[in-house]
């Protein structure tokens, strides 16, 4: 088994002879992942969606065409459904949309992510569904054409875009705190000090509360690049700024932070509420020193870092290493407010 079981569980149909893949070998991939269970199936006829930069990044370092939005019919339609059960409802509607008649919808998922309930969803959607268990994953599969059109169409709208925090910003489920603002943010806002000025960034600026702000709070600043792995938060991020766009240069980034900042771009200041998880559940502290080391990297002389992180999560060894000047601003008894500043003691 690889680290990435689902991924591995998807192609056992295939494997086991109970499924054929397509004879031209046209087949779309959504919330697709690279492993090596994929390397052995991927060919150019192979077209792969997937809105999380590091990887859609993987994904076309192992030779596969990434698009957005693909549109078309497929004879087979693969799916990594997500955990949040609204996106995943609405990815498989969309699997359906794009499969052609009497095309094949596959779609695998780890038990403790909800295997179950997903593939309940596949039959209301689509009829009858076999399925196969394995790593402690299940892969089930349906045929498109036949279910129920009515209920595609309802839940292929369940992670459109919708006002959230009494209509000042648009999210969409399946995005960080999608439905409000998170506490962690919040308390990062209101310690902002207004005389943060010049060029800035946002480090994982999700649909954009941080990065606005940001742009409330100092009006010195000229300059404000938000960076997002997450296409589906950033196309919001930028929406949700757009009142800001005659206030301050706005630049929008699809990038992975832990790969490092673009080296042609230095920061007065950045800001960021870092991400301490990826799809799985386990912390990850590795994510959250890369988004330091990244932001650290990206300074200008004196530049500052006003940081917001859970107080357990171990962020001050790095801080210290990166920063000459770490301070903590706040402590609610849930998260802690950091500025960190390099050149200043
Ligand atoms: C804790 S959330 C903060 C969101 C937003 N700034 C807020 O205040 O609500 C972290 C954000 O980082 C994004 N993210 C995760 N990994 C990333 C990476 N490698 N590079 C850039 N952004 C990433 C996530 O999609 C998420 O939107």
């Amino acid at each position: 088994m690889t680290d990435d079981p689902a991924l591995d569980t998807l192609f056992l149909p295939f494997r086991t002879g109970a499924l054929a893949w397509p004879e031209d070998g046209r087949a779309l991939f959504l919330g697709a992942r690279a492993g090596a269970a994929l390397a052995e199936f991927a060919s150019p006829a192979l077209t792969c969606e997937q809105s999380f930069r590091p990887q859609a990044a993987a994904l076309e370092q192992a030779g596969l065409a990434v698009s957005a939005g693909v549109e078309g019919r497929f004879p087979l339609v693969l799916v990594l459904p997500p955990r949040q059960r609204e996106s995943a409802r609405a990815l498989l509607a969309r699997a359906l949309d794009r499969a052609r008649p009497g095309g094949m919808v596959v779609a695998s998922l780890a038990n403790t992510d909800g295997a179950r309930s997903v593939e309940e969803d596949l039959a209301r959607l689509a009829g009858p569904v076999e399925s196969l268990s394995k790593n402690r994953c299940r892969v089930f599969w349906a045929r498109a054409g036949a279910g129920d059109p009515a209920l595609r169409a309802e839940w292929a709208a369940l992670d459109e875009p919708r006002p959230v925090a009494g209509g000042r910003f648009l999210s969409r489920p399946g995005l960080f705190a999608w439905d409000r603002i998170d506490a962690g943010s919040a308390l990062l806002a209101a310690h902002l000090p207004a005389d943060l000025k010049g060029r800035g960034a946002d480090l994982g600026a999700g649909f954009g509360y941080l990065a606005a702000e940001v742009l409330d709070r100092c009006p010195e600043v000229t300059a404000l690049d938000l960076y997002e792995a997450e296409a589906r938060a950033l196309e919001l991020a930028r929406r949700n700024l757009e009142p800001y766009s005659g206030r301050a240069e706005l630049g929008f980034l699809w990038h992975d932070v832990a790969a490092g900042l673009p080296r042609d771009r230095r920061y007065h200041f950045v800001v960021t509420n870092p991400p301490f998880h990826e799809g799985g559940r386990a912390d990850r502290h590795d994510l959250g020193r890369a988004f330091i080391a990244a932001a650290a990297a990206a300074m200008r002389p004196k530049g500052r870092l006003w940081l917001v992180a859970n107080r357990h999560l171990p962020y001050e060894a790095v801080l210290e290493q990166a920063f000459t000047m770490v301070r903590r601003v706040a402590d609610d008894g849930a998260y802690k407010v950091i500025e960190a500043a390099k050149g200043i003691r």
